[in-house]
């Protein structure tokens, strides 16, 4: 290929249009005529979804070849351990290799903002320098192996329901410090390939045409100089994305996009230089993307190194009297359906179709563990189960020590829908509620990619949090419970004792526009800085070793802080403990979070031994973001030291006074009283906030049709609307039964969970969003008619049906 600078010159109008529209489901343009080849990429992010030639964007396991299922960010994130994350990216951008990819769909980094998140599962924590962190290496991985990346979502895609084209409003403080604050740094030290732009507006305009975050912020701030691409079907006005900064359109093969361009052009309301900035993006990117592809992969590695993660990740949340790890020589009864039909990932864009899958019941026959097995729900219901419960209590009354395995299926979690509740569904909650009065040893082994509640958890003797652990998860489990591994990691994500305890509990995803009102306090900075009880806090897990921390001391120059102490394992048995450094800013006029995680480490202490650790953080990570100046500042006075176990478990302090020339500006005293109780924040009005955040809604253009492009179909309330929306629910209702119907085994359930996924997502759909999404198997003409149909325009809604679309 020819260099982008040459190519530039060469390449037609359309051609340029072309290019900036990618090829479904998962390809770039390629212009033979100049030897521009095609490249493809793949989802993403925890294993490789190389679709099989019948495959399109959404298809489900039988659509997509054998690769490595590693834990994802949800649980991996627990390991506190990023190199767990670069050794994952390097096998993934091998496997990418081997099924010839250019480019991983992945990390995702978004912010965990609230515990109903469908896709929190996908996302690393509420933390973002925990975020950053693992996000850095997964890239640094990857691209290891000259793949390439996608960074997504940008930004502030923290919900799923409305996610096509609902609105995050979010105040700048919150946006710099919590919610772009990751991206910031993945951008800054891994330089990822690429970056992947959010499905829904920000702050008034789209993200897919936000000036203001895909190039003011983005390119100029941060000085990234990759490409960034659309989530799928994420764009609204093309033109307007070009203009903004968004220089591919993702799955593209909807020509009217490229003529959009070209007109925009021609009528010069889009200018070349634009349109030239994100071909030669395109093009750098297609140059740079050159794959060794390798003729074996070595998967039985990779099997192994899923399972070592997810046994660095598994969280022990209770271990009453020591209650684990158990005796591999006595018989034990096993309950829950998870047992045999483990669950490992999450569903969505990001299902893998596991190369190898080891169940916890595999793991257990393989150690020629005693057990009987009831299945007492059924994985793939959320209603009661009458008989499944009978049997199960009937077993359980003559067992002592009772394995349940249980948690969140994909009915209640998965991408495209946000959950209902915090609860575990009915069928396995009111199984718990019966077997607790039989007064047994219950050790609960837990599944699923974000907190639940536990109102039983004070009857339960332990419980072992899995979370989603990948193909190998079994195999980790069974190592956890019978004490080969010792459990250590920590929870990513505050665990909230009720959903009610969550802030934006009333407002949280229950309509298109959410007003983040919080601001800064996100997850633990919520619950610390307002004492409000949680179950579990960030940062907490257990082990069966014992860790004694000691000695602290801190050394500081006009960089940084270096904290050290030490820590000590008062048990026999080696294990791995993560300290974690928060830091405590002076007291001031700016509103700020009791504390923060600054600095974390993870490290093995063999029994009875003492290891010294230090923490270095810089003074630069100290700093808030002012929004009235627009830049970081640091304030003087006394910052708090603290080194824990856990965001609610300090056990070292120390107070070190720092001076700074800056000045933080005056006007932030104004919305000190938001944010001084958890009442106030509560009391915030919507119109106080939108004040506080300058916040302008987008212009609709008046148009003279009651619905357009973007009215979800569940509000096309007219006759033909109606008749649409319920035509578009009957195709997936026949697809989901459809599915009901195939033969028992993993394919079934990978189709089924598919189609939930489809049923799910229509109502907040838009005709726009349809069409763009599905690379050219909804025509735009045929969306236009049908838009008419929906508006009452027969006669142009035929027309329109006649058009002929241009290839
Ligand atoms: C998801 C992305 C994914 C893309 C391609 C979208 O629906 O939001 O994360 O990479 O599909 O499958």
């Amino acid at each position: 290929m020819e260099t982008p600078d040459t190519l530039i010159k060469k390449l037609t109008l359309e051609e340029k249009a072309r290019l900036l529209c990618g090829v479904a489901p998962m390809h770039t343009f390629a212009v033979e005529r100049l030897g521009i080849p095609s490249i493809n990429v793949s989802d993403g992010p925890h294993g490789v979804r190389k679709m099989t030639e019948s495959g399109d964007s959404l298809s489900g396991l039988s659509d997509s070849l054998p690769t490595t299922c590693f834990p994802p960010a949800a649980t991996s994130a627990c390991s506190f351990n990023p190199d767990n994350l670069y050794e994952m990216g390097k096998a993934l951008g091998e496997e990418c290799k081997y099924y010839d990819i250019n480019l991983l769909l992945g990390p995702a980094i978004n912010i965990q903002r609230n515990p109903l998140c469908g896709r929190n599962f996908e996302y690393f924590s509420e933390d973002p320098k925990l975020a950053g962190d693992l996000g850095i290496q997964l890239v640094k991985g990857v691209q290891s192996q000259g793949v390439g990346t996608s960074l997504k979502h940008f930004a502030c895609n923290s919900n799923e329901n409305f996610r096509m084209d609902g609105e995050s409003v979010v105040d700048e403080r919150a946006l710099r410090e919590i919610y772009l604050k990751a991206f910031e740094s993945v951008v800054s030290y891994a330089k990822p390939t690429t970056l992947m732009c959010a499905y829904n507006k920000l702050n008034g305009a789209f993200c897919s045409e936000n000036k203001w975050l895909l190039s003011d912020v983005l390119r100029d701030e941060w000085g990234f100089d990759g490409l960034v691409m659309s989530d799928w079907g994420a764009v609204k006005d093309r033109d307007k994305g070009v203009d903004a900064g968004l220089d591919l359109e993702m799955p593209g093969s909807v020509y009217h996009n490229v003529q959009v361009i070209i007109d925009a052009v021609n009528d010069k309301t889009l200018p070349i230089d634009k349109v030239d900035k994100a071909v030669l993006n395109v093009l750098n990117l297609v140059e740079k993307s050159h794959i060794d592809k390798i003729k074996d992969c070595d998967f039985e590695a990779h099997d192994k190194l899923a399972m070592d993660i997810a046994l660095d990740s598994a969280v022990l949340l209770k271990n009453q009297n020591d209650i684990l790890p158990l005796d591999i020589n006595k018989k034990y009864l096993v309950i829950g359906d998870f047992f045999k039909t483990m669950r490992y990932q999450g569903s969505g864009s990001s299902l893998i179709n596991p190369h190898k899958l080891t169940s916890p019941e595999d793991a257990f026959n393989a150690r020629g563990i005693k057990y009987d097995f009831v299945s007492g729900y059924k994985v793939s219901e959320i209603n009661q189960n009458r008989d499944c419960e009978d049997n199960a209590i009937k077993k359980a009354k003559d067992a002592d020590v009772i394995l349940y395995f249980g948690g969140q299926s994909d009915y209640v979690e998965s991408e495209g829908f946000d959950r209902s509740d915090m609860k575990l569904a009915d069928n396995q909650l009111l199984l718990i509620q019966r077997l607790i009065p039989l007064k047994k040893k219950i050790i609960f082994v837990m599944f699923g990619g974000s907190p639940v509640e536990l109102p039983f958890e004070n009857d339960l003797s332990a419980i072992l949090n899995m979370m989603l652990p990948g193909q190998a998860g079994g195999e980790a489990c069974a190592r956890l419970l019978f004490g080969e591994s010792n459990p250590c990691g920590k929870l990513a994500q505050t665990w909230p004792i009720n959903y009610s305890d969550v802030i934006n509990n009333k407002s949280y995803a229950a309509g298109p526009i959410q007003l983040y009102k919080e601001s800064v306090f996100v997850g633990y900075r919520y619950y610390n800085t307002f004492n409000v009880p949680v179950r579990y806090p960030f940062g907490y897990g257990l082990s069966y070793s014992n860790f004694w921390y000691s000695n602290l001391t801190m050394e500081a120059d006009s960089e940084k802080i270096t904290v050290s102490f030490e820590i000590e394992n008062r048990s026999k048995v080696g294990g791995k403990e993560i300290c974690q450094l928060y830091v405590s800013g002076p007291k001031s006029n700016v509103y700020k979070p009791l504390q923060e995680l600054r600095a974390y480490k993870k490290v093995y202490i063999e029994g009875k031994e003492k290891t010294a650790v230090s923490l270095t953080v810089c003074l630069s990570d100290l700093r808030y973001y002012d929004i009235d100046q627009h830049k970081w500042l640091f304030e003087s006075g006394a910052y708090i030291f603290k080194v824990g176990k856990s965001s609610e478990n300090i056990k070292l302090k120390q107070i070190l006074n720092i001076a700074s020339k800056d000045v933080p500006s005056e006007s932030l005293n104004q919305y000190k009283n938001y944010f001084s109780t958890k009442e106030s924040i509560e009391s915030i009005t919507d119109e106080q906030f939108k004040i506080m955040v300058n916040y302008k809604e987008e212009e609709v253009t008046n148009s003279k049709d009651k619905y357009t492009f973007e009215t979800p179909l569940k509000d096309l309330n007219s006759f033909w609307g109606k008749r649409i929306y319920a035509l578009a629910n009957k195709m997936a209702q026949k697809e989901y039964k459809k599915t009901c119907k195939l033969e028992e085994g993993p394919e079934k359930e990978a189709k089924k969970k598919s189609a939930i996924f489809m049923l799910k997502i229509i109502p907040d759909n838009s005709l726009r969003s349809f069409c763009y999404s599905a690379g050219g198997k909804i025509k735009y003409e045929e969306a236009q008619a049908l838009l008419a149909l929906a508006n009452g325009h027969i006669f142009k809604a035929i027309k329109w049906f006649n058009t002929k679309s241009k290839k």
